[in-house]
């Protein structure tokens, strides 16, 4: 239950790329504070989202920054260090339908990246948070954590689990975690810019978060109170920053032969982390304006830059390139059509959400994430569409636009949304029958009793979108389906759906054709409390599909 004991909002931007984390007091909500201090790295928002396993892909050696740049100081040290793994863009496994997911060790569970990275990020927010405000408990913490608009509700299920491993809540404080969408985030954060813009009530903006791995838009009008209406359904797509990155490869894989760079990728990935990192992000991606005549063709010196390469180099790749000095050089052509891809799809995705609104009904465009900050991306955004938006701005602080949003997102659901249940809502079960408490006539033949298990009892706060859920399996072997019967009742703690007061709410049927598996096919059931219904749904916990359906309250007025 969420508790009014919550004196700290944190919210955690879990990045494809980097990662972070804010933090306010419920009793100083304006002073939102952005984390900067990171081991290996003070004054930036975020640190990368990047682990460095031991050989055998156990033991966390470092993360965040110190993951991707260890200095190999000592020879000696250097092949223990070929040993070691580094495991990245991990974020990207939970969306199911990507289909050409970033590489990970062999026989590596994606979901241990995730608790790892969660732990080590839950190490530092204990430690700022007890240097700020000393005896605080993560029990008085509302933790928000922001996920693409586009990945289905599964991805959540699978967050809060890593959560829950990772520490940051126990059986008892699981409401104290809740999701909030990126592009929701950036979008309450922009309403801090909106007076800035001049925009009114009733005014409609569309906001680009252009992250590493997604871009996300939401389209939202301003109401009273700053308060954001969402005019549309939100969308996004895969064609973040770090897809200019694997253009870079593919062109790379050109000059020096798609093997080389293959094997040089399976035997030296930290050495190809530093190329894309220190070299093409810094010298190439990052600058690149777009600018013809101010563009100098830039050189990659393989033997300063990645002279581990060059030993996987063979052929005509290696005479040419031992003609060259091992020099490649990118011309401004090439650094164009590296983002070519990514900025077609980020053009279309923008093109599609203005189609569906009438003309002129977007008063402005507000881009954030780190992408935002291309010199490129932002010209061609506004070379296209600056006939069709008037104001296209980049709010400051676009990296920690997300992560600032989410925590006002938890302050405003603290505020705003906790709301007494005035009902207990169960679901009937099949209990064994006990002679000593039960009455007699509700006996079934098969000595059992239909009784009902409470998922949230009258009189209990619950939040906007607060979802309670419980696992249950089927009955016997060869069943089909469960069929899920909610109850409903103004009792506390109501015990029998047929006793008086106590009403039929609605059902949700699953199917479970794994007849195979036994009774061993383990269900989700959960009931999310939204604004205005209650949304019932059943997750098959060994294949993720999921059932879902939705009831009115029983008595709108009164809740
Ligand atoms: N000037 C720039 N030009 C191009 N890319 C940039 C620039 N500055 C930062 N980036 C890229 O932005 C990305 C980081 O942005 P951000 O922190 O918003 O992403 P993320 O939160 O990790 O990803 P996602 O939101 O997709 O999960 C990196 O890939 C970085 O290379
Ligand atoms: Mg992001």
């Amino acid at each position: 239950m969420i508790s009014n004991d919550i004196r700290v909002v944190v919210a955690i931007d879990f990045g494809t790329t980097y990662s972070g984390f804010a933090f306010a007091n419920r009793l100083s909500p304006d002073e939102i504070e952005t984390n900067t201090r990171w081991s290996g790295r003070e004054g930036l928002p975020k640190t990368n989202t990047a682990l460095l396993y031991d050989a055998e892909c156990d033991n966390v050696l470092k993360w965040g920054e110190p993951a991707l740049f260890q200095e190999q100081r000592r020879r000696k040290n250097q092949d223990a260090a070929q040993k070691l793994h580094i495991v990245e863009r991990f974020k990207l496994h939970l969306d199911h339908s990507m289909e050409q997911k970033p590489e990970l060790p062999p026989m590596f569970d994606y979901k241990k990246a995730i608790i790892d990275y969660l732990i080590k990020m839950k190490s530092v927010i204990e430690e700022t948070l007890q240097r700020r405000w000393p005896g605080l408990s993560l029990k008085q913490v509302l933790f928000i954590l922001s996920v693409p608009a586009e990945w289905g509700p599964y991805t959540r299920a699978i967050l809060r689990d890593c959560a829950f491993k990772a520490g940051f809540i126990d059986e008892n404080t699981h409401s104290n975690l809740e999701f909030t969408t990126e592009p929701e985030a950036a979008a309450i954060h922009c309403l801090s810019v909106c007076n800035e813009h001049n925009l009114k009530i009733n005014d409609t903006f569309l906001v680009v978060d252009c992250g590493g791995g997604t871009v996300d838009l939401t389209v939202r009008t301003l109401l009273a109170d700053n308060k954001l209406r969402e005019e549309t359904v939100r969308s996004g797509g895969l064609c973040g920053s770090t897809f200019v990155d694997e253009e870079f490869l593919k062109f790379l894989g050109r000059k020096v032969g798609v093997k080389a760079l293959g094997t040089f990728k399976e035997q030296a990935y930290g050495d190809l982390q530093k190329l894309i990192h220190r070299f093409f992000c810094q010298h190439v991606k990052l600058p690149f304006t777009g600018d013809e005549d101010e563009f100098e063709p830039i050189e990659l010196d393989l033997e300063t830059h990645c002279s581990t390469l060059i030993p996987h180099i063979t052929g005509e790749a290696k005479d040419k390139l031992e003609d060259e000095d091992w020099v490649i050089d990118l011309e401004y052509d090439d650094v164009k059509k590296m983002f070519e891809p990514a900025i077609k799809k980020i053009i279309r995705l923008i093109d599609a959400q203005l189609n569906k609104l009438p003309r002129d009904k977007v008063k402005a465009m507000f881009l954030v994430g780190g992408f935002s900050e291309s010199p490129y991306l932002s010209s061609r955004i506004k070379d296209n569409f600056k006939n069709r938006v008037r104001k296209i701005a980049f709010p400051r602080q676009p990296i920690a636009a997300i992560v600032k949003g989410a925590v006002s997102y938890g302050l405003n659901m603290q505020i705003i949304f906790s709301r007494i249940i005035p009902w207990t809502f169960g679901i009937e079960v099949k209990s064994i029958f006990d002679e000593n408490k039960d009455p007699i006539r509700l006996r079934t033949i098969d000595n059992r009793i239909w009784k009902i298990d409470i998922l949230v009892h009258q009189g209990e706060s619950l939040k906007l979108n607060e979802e309670r859920s419980r696992e249950y399996k089927p009955l016997q072997n060869n069943q089909e389906a469960i069929v899920f019967k909610i109850f409903y009742s103004k009792l506390e703690n109501p015990k029998y759906p047929s006793q008086n007061n106590v009403e039929y709410l609605g059902k949700l049927r699953i199917l479970l054709p794994d007849v195979h598996l036994g009774r061993n096919r383990p269900v989700e059931f959960s009931l999310k409390f939204a604004k205005e219904e209650i949304k019932a749904s059943a997750r098959n916990k060994i294949t993720d599909e999921v059932y879902q359906t939705t009831f009115k309250y029983p008595f709108e007025s009164d809740f």
